[in-house]
């Protein structure tokens, strides 16, 4: 669909998205991460791409091609992420955090592999950086921070709170609800809050289709800017 290029506030615009999981290793065969398939980060890559925007997927270990015109960056750990991310911040107009960026990593490597002794087993885990709420701390008034909240059904209020603390332009919240929402399903069920006060409830939909009312939403926001 090259004919979509060249129609939309995003062409020309560079757009940084994450996606996927991340891994933070506890030795050097195991790693701590979760169920994201990375499907709604690379489906708002791939819409914006189409609409002629300049876009860098940061994405943790997924099983999808990379979408047509995208720049593709492979990371496994939350620290890897922001490192990749924080080299977009001066310029890039949009950034989209959709990835499940794991909360905490394990305080310590150890290289080789743990062998099992006790019946028991700590590992301590440390906080890992928030790499959205780092990009919007640091973003000046043309560009826009856009985030995701999985929650579970009727948790919207956390979905504000994130969209308040972290500064964010847009949240979506996102139900969790293990069948048509979530983690590796095809379908999302989406409310868009804005910072200026609008909410916005999505049908349950494809994640291709939910990405595209987002970007929609998103031009609507870059228009008054
Ligand atoms: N996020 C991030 N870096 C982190 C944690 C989260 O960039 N270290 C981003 C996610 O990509 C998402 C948003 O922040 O867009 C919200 O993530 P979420 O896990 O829902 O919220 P948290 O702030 O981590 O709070 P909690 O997990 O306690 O609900
Ligand atoms: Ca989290």
């Amino acid at each position: 669909e090259l004919g979509d290029i060249g129609k939309s506030l995003l062409t020309g615009r560079q757009v940084v998205v994450t996606a996927g999981p991340t891994r933070e290793k506890i030795d050097g065969v195991r790693f701590i991460s979760n169920y994201s398939s990375g499907k709604m980060g690379f489906a708002l890559a791939c819409a914006a791409a189409r609409r002629g925007a300049e876009v860098v997927l940061v994405s943790g270990p997924v099983a999808l091609p990379t979408p047509d015109r995208v720049e593709r960056i492979d990371v496994e750990s939350a620290e890897e992420m922001e490192e990749a991310v924080t080299r977009f911040h001066q310029s890039c107009d949009l950034f989209i955090g959709a990835a499940a960026v794991a909360d905490y990593r394990p305080e310590t490597f150890r290289a080789g592999k743990i062998k099992k002794n006790n019946e028991t087993m700590d590992i301590r885990l440390v906080r890992n950086p928030d790499i959205l709420a780092g990009f919007a701390a640091q973003k000046t008034p043309g560009q826009l921070a856009v985030g995701f909240a999985l929650e579970t059904e009727g948790n919207e209020a956390y979905a504000l709170e994130k969209l308040q603390a972290k500064q964010l332009d847009m949240i979506a919240f996102n139900t969790y609800d293990g069948k048509s929402s979530g983690f590796e399903v095809d379908t999302n069920q989406i409310t868009l809050f804005t910072a200026d006060g609008t909410r916005t409830e999505l049908p349950v939909m494809e994640k291709k289709e939910a990405a595209k009312r987002m970007l929609d939403a998103l031009e609507k926001m870059l228009e008054k800017k």
